[in-house]
């Protein structure tokens, strides 16, 4: 059977991302015969909970997924909680005592999963505890799923990865990057590696360049204390969008696995430009959303959100330009952007084609004419909440004339096999506990994903921003468009009707 025997313990079991994701995630897997009798949770976080009241949180945070009561309660019967101070030592021989005790119970043969999922600031002081208190076991794998965010910065992430490193080997350790567990992001390769019409034209020769939007609607929601000391950069750039570009970036893996796609990966990577001063300012802006309206809703501006101070100087919104320095993407741009409070939630990819080099339609041998435009062909990836893509290509107008018109072919998945593909944390709970951290990010990953972002940071910091800049509701501030426009190019953009006419 596929069945795994393992003990999860959760840190920061009773937190926000245990209860939204965790929970339902392996009640998902539950479901579908990945985790049948031999499985338990131990729950910790420092509220004193006793097995009863966390089971009943637990039914609760399943029952979107309607179970019949003796499902829940079954499923629920599998979970512990353990109130627990993570700088306390002791607390570490109670959780051993529970986890041994709990193995022999459910014959779980020394397989554990430890998630940290909670406070940044306290992953190091775990991690180094699981091997002082001995909590590791030696018959079974040990392995650590670790939430974002990695660090703060480059100097932060070394010295916390130095330390997770000085207990579990990277092959144990599951850096999470969410974005990497979507349908459409794992997708990106199907779509270049699969189909040779895109791969063969994959490079600076056929492609002018490549758009990244992530676009949320959402403002800071409760989550100001946290975000007001990140800001969009660090929030978004430095790992969802990085990776992005690198599996868009990358060459061609030897073969799809772990090890081939991560080389890849890391190459890419490593060609992304290091900007000087100068450079990020030319060629990164940033935003901060003031109030607006939008549907005619309105909405608060960031410095109006709850625990952001009032004159915060925390970005809401990124856009860029990366430059890649490798041989096949010499001269295209890859821009990105993403930010709170936009027009719509959308996260979408377009890879624009460069124009055909001479309009044939519009040149006479007579008399020469220098309108060479035709529309581009662009690729769009969409990764949600619409899932498919589409391909824009010119045809022939129906009638006795000769004129183009831009015409599209579009591929959606369902919305039934949307609402049934599993969510981005069941995947990677299942990925981890299969030991393949194909969709996680590697060490070298993460470290030049910093080294990109912190020059980006230290420009930032160096001048004063004059925010807010954009309403809250638009597509962010002017000069996000105006960084595409003195390059010749415009965001392509349009909304997704598909996805709204399904509400
Ligand atoms: C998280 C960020 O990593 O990703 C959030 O911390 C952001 O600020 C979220 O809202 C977006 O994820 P998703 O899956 O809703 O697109």
């Amino acid at each position: 059977s596929n069945e795994k025997n393992v003990l999860f313990t959760i840190f920061g079991g009773t937190g926000d991302l245990a209860q939204r994701k965790l929970y339902p995630s392996l009640f998902r897997l539950y479901r579908k015969g990945n985790l049948g009798e031999h499985f338990a949770v131990i729950g910790t976080a420092r509220r004193p909970w006793s097995d009863e009241h966390y089971r009943e949180v637990v039914k609760e945070t399943i029952r979107a997924l309607n179970p019949s009561d003796e499902e829940a309660t079954t499923f629920a019967s599998h979970f512990y909680y353990q109130s627990h101070d993570v700088n306390d030592s002791t607390h570490y021989q109670t959780l051993k005592e529970l986890s041994d005790r709990l193995d022999g119970h459910y014959q779980l043969n020394g397989n554990r999963v430890y998630y940290l999922a909670m406070a940044p600031q306290f992953f190091g002081t775990i991690v180094s505890h699981l091997k002082s208190q001995n909590i590791m076991t030696k018959n079974g794998f040990n392995r650590l799923i670790i939430e974002k965010p990695f660090g703060s910065d480059y100097q932060s992430a070394f010295e916390l990865n130095q330390q997770i490193r000085e207990v579990f080997p990277e092959q144990d350790i599951f850096r999470i990057d969410h974005y990497l567990g979507k349908e459409m992001i794992q997708n990106i390769s199907a779509i270049r590696f699969a189909n040779n019409i895109f791969e063969a034209q994959w490079n600076n020769r056929y492609i002018d360049n490549i758009q990244i939007t992530f676009g949320e609607n959402l403002g800071v929601e409760d989550r100001g204390g946290y975000y007001d000391h990140s800001g969009a950069l660090k929030d978004m750039v430095q790992n969802h969008i990085l990776q992005v570009v690198a599996l868009l970036a990358m060459e061609p893996p030897v073969a799809f696995s772990e090890k081939e796609i991560r080389t890849e990966k890391i190459k890419a990577l490593k060609a992304i430009r290091i900007y000087n001063e100068e450079e990020v300012l030319e060629n990164f802006v940033r935003g901060q959303y003031a109030q607006g309206e939008l549907d005619g809703v309105q909405f608060k501006g960031y410095r109006e959100e709850d625990k952001v101070d009032a004159q915060s100087e925390t970005e809401t919104f990124v856009a860029g330009k990366f430059t890649i320095d490798n041989f096949r993407w010499s001269g295209v741009p890859f821009y990105v952007r993403t930010g709170k409070r936009l027009t719509e939630k959308g996260t979408r990819i377009n890879i624009v084609f460069k124009q055909v080099p001479v309009n044939v339609f519009k040149t006479s041998v007579d008399e020469p004419c220098d309108d060479t435009t035709l529309p581009p062909n662009v690729l769009t990836i969409y990764i949600q909440p619409t899932e498919g893509f589409s391909l824009s290509l010119n045809g022939k107008e129906v009638g006795q004339g000769f004129e183009t018109e831009p015409i599209k072919l579009e591929f959606r998945n369902s919305a039934e096999m949307v609402e049934n593909s599993p969510e981005a944390y069941e995947k990677l709970l299942l990925d981890a506990l299969n030991g393949d951290g194909t969709n996680f990010s590697h060490w070298e990953e993460v470290a030049q994903s910093w080294h990109i972002v912190d020059v980006i940071r230290k420009a930032w910091d160096q001048t004063q921003p004059d925010f807010p800049n954009y309403k809250a509701g638009s597509m962010g501030p002017k000069a996000a468009f105006e960084l595409l426009e003195k390059d010749g190019f415009e965001w392509i953009w349009q909304p997704d009707n598909w996805y709204r006419e399904r509400g």
